[in-house]
């Protein structure tokens, strides 16, 4: 493994920080290499659980890092909090804001969002797929509605944040739509995919005004990306 030394792509110096948006949980781990092949380091209690600190310092005095859910980087960055996010496209698609730039595809975190419903009900009356009025839960309200919009199905959305798979098992929608990566939490649930909406990688976004701004500020990070990716690929 690469590790880039701040120096190799000096980031040029203002009075603040740059502020990088990492979201908790899975994608934080698969970034945690990227990271440091891109020469950002955070201190010692971004790694502690029982740290209640948010806002870190890293080995880079140009970089900040703030660790959020990951919904939230994407309006951390749209909103200018944070110039610099590491974000699932899921996040992206969902809000569409045009306010974010995402010059790089990180190739973490793939997975895809799809339509699930109850296994076995594909030859059934209240199959799904029949109904012109279908009740969707999901934390992808925008997403959902525009998919079955774009074909001519009013879905009623139920905007639950997470544990989705229970929904349909307790009758509070037909259907889900929800991030599936292996599959495992859809069978252990007694749900099966019927439908691919969209596959997703984590993306590293930008903010728009910032990198106007800064261009050679946050052109450096960038470029420390792609070499870390060119390198590990
Ligand atoms: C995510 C997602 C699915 C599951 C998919 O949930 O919402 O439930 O992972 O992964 P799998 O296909 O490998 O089983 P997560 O564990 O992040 O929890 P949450 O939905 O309650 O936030
Ligand atoms: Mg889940």
């Amino acid at each position: 493994m690469t590790v880039l030394s701040p120096a190799q792509t000096a980031i040029p110096e203002t009075d603040s920080p740059l502020i990088l948006a990492l979201p908790k949980g899975r994608i934080l781990k698969a970034a945690a290499p990227l990271l440091h092949m891109a020469g950002i380091v955070p201190g010692p209690d971004f790694n502690d659980e029982k740290s209640r600190l948010l806002r870190f310092e890293t080995n880079d005095p140009n970089i900040d890092v703030v660790r959020v859910r990951s919904f939230d980087v994407a309006t951390f960055v749209a909103f200018g909090g944070a110039q610099i996010g590491i974000c699932g496209a899921d996040v992206l698609m969902e809000f569409d804001y045009p306010e974010i730039y995402a010059p790089l595809d990180l190739g973490i975190g793939g997975c895809r969002i799809s339509i699930a419903q109850p296994r076995d009900r594909s030859g059934q009356e209240d199959n799904p797929n029949r109904l012109s009025q279908v009740r969707v839960a999901t934390k992808y309200p925008s997403i959902t509605r525009r998919h079955f919009a774009a074909r001519g199905i009013n879905a009623s959305i139920v905007h639950l944040h997470g544990a989705m798979e229970l929904a349909p098992v307790l009758d509070l929608s037909h259907l889900i739509v929800d991030l599936v990566d292996t599959g495992s939490t859809l069978r252990a649930n007694g749900l099966e995919e019927t439908h691919t909406i969209a596959h997703v990688t984590s993306r590293l976004i930008v903010n728009r005004t910032a990198l106007k701004t800064q261009p050679e500020r946050i052109g450096a990070i960038i470029n420390r990306f792609r070499t870390a990716l060119a390198s590990s690929a």
